[in-house]
């Protein structure tokens, strides 16, 4: 038991102990939203994707379920990603996704998850985080308090709340890139763009199209990521893959081979834009925090951080050491679950956020 959980137990704080046995932590990503349950770990994680029928509205399929139909569907279902780079597009289907998304970690014990913690991109505007909050809600989640998604990330990439000396957090999600520089719990600068792994992906779907004349879908182009494509120099540039889709002069289907050396550029141009954006952040520094940074390096955090060779392409370009965090996609549940251990710290945390937002007319700490 940590010193500010005993200092809590000795204060008697009944409510702030509510909070540590019925919590919940959401990360809800364009690509995938993940659950973590305290006492039970990650619960949920899945596609933030909704299959609607086009005819009647209704939702027919969410998560796994409606990425199995995704590039597949049948003639009047047509599958959406509710959330489009870090924020809420689609606002009725976010909410049902993430009622069904709750519904599921709660898995029949009801007398959980009455309070929850979400993570929110950096720099998103008070509509945005209203739109979130109010999808939460609706969601019947209970309370609900959203946290900066660098400092969640921070602390599930292994920096200490208290830590007085500065850290470099840098996710690297499907839609969007977030640095934050972390110090006593809080952000002392940051910075999110709206780009991603998942550009990669729209690249290369683009090249193909273009200069192959092959249409290819999501998966085929995930794989293609995945397989063939590198942030550094491949070591055999020949290594092929056959890819299918469909012609795009004939519209019958068709297959082409790819190379590694043929992929390499198209993602080298992404990389390239997100490691632009984590170098330009760290420039201006203050000179203690500069010299921390300088002293301790990058962490990595979110799925596009596992994209082969994008760490060691950091490390070249920033002149820092890079290390990815260990199960770099739950870094930020991990965090926030953290937070759930520290209620005193997380207290602090709301107190010293710009625009704290709590679900209306509701003491969390009560
Ligand atoms: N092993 C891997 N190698 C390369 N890329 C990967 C790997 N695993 C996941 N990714 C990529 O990571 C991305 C998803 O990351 P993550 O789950 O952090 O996104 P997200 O949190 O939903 O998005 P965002 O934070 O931008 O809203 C996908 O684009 C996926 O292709
Ligand atoms: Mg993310």
């Amino acid at each position: 038991m940590s010193f500010i959980t005993k200092t809590a137990a000795f204060l008697n704080r009944n409510a702030l102990g509510n909070l540590v046995s019925e919590s919940i932590a959401i990360d809800l990503g364009s690509a995938a939203t993940i659950v973590y349950v305290h006492g039970r770990g990650v619960v949920v994680d899945e596609p933030s994707l909704v299959a609607v029928n086009t005819v009647t509205g209704e939702v027919v399929a969410i998560g796994l379920e409606a990425q199995q139909m995704y590039g597949r569907e049948a003639r009047d279902v047509t599958v959406i990603a509710p959330l489009l780079d870090g924020v809420v597009a689609d606002f009725e289907r976010t909410k049902e996704m993430l009622a069904h998304f709750v519904r599921k970690a709660r898995g029949g014990n009801s007398y959980f998850s009455r309070r929850a913690l979400m993570s929110v991109l950096y720099g998103i505007t008070q509509v945005e985080r209203r739109a979130l909050l109010s999808a939460a809600e609706h969601a019947r989640i209970g309370r609900v308090v959203m946290i900066e998604e660098g400092l969640a990330a921070a602390f599930g990439g292994g920096v200490r709340l208290d830590d007085p000396r500065a850290s470099a957090v840098v996710d690297i999600g499907s839609g969007t890139t977030n640095v934050a520089i972390v110090a006593n719990g809080s952000i002392v600068h940051g910075h999110a763009e709206r780009i991603g792994s998942w550009d990669i992906n729209a690249a290369i779907i683009d090249h193909v199209r273009r200069h192959r004349g092959l249409a290819i879908g999501a998966h085929s182009a995930e794989r293609l990521k995945l397989e063939l494509a590198s942030a550094t120099l491949p070591a055999d540039l020949s290594e092929e893959i056959t890819i299918r889709g469909r012609d795009v002069l004939t519209g019958s289907p068709g297959a082409i081979e790819i190379t590694a050396g043929e992929i390499y550029p198209i993602a080298q141009h992404v990389v390239h834009k997100i490691v632009e954006s984590v170098s330009t952040t760290l420039t201006g520094l203050p000179p203690e925090v500069a010299g921390d940074i300088y002293d301790r390096g990058i962490i990595l955090t979110g799925g596009g951080a596992q994209f082969g060779g994008l760490d060691e392409y950091l490390r070249e370009q920033t002149k820092l050491s890079v290390r990815i965090a260990n199960e770099p996609r739950y870094a930020i549940v991990r965090g926030l679950a953290q937070m759930f251990d520290e209620p005193l710290w997380l207290r602090r945390i709301l107190r010293s956020e710009p625009h704290p937002l709590l679900d209306a007319g509701a003491d969390y700490y009560s």
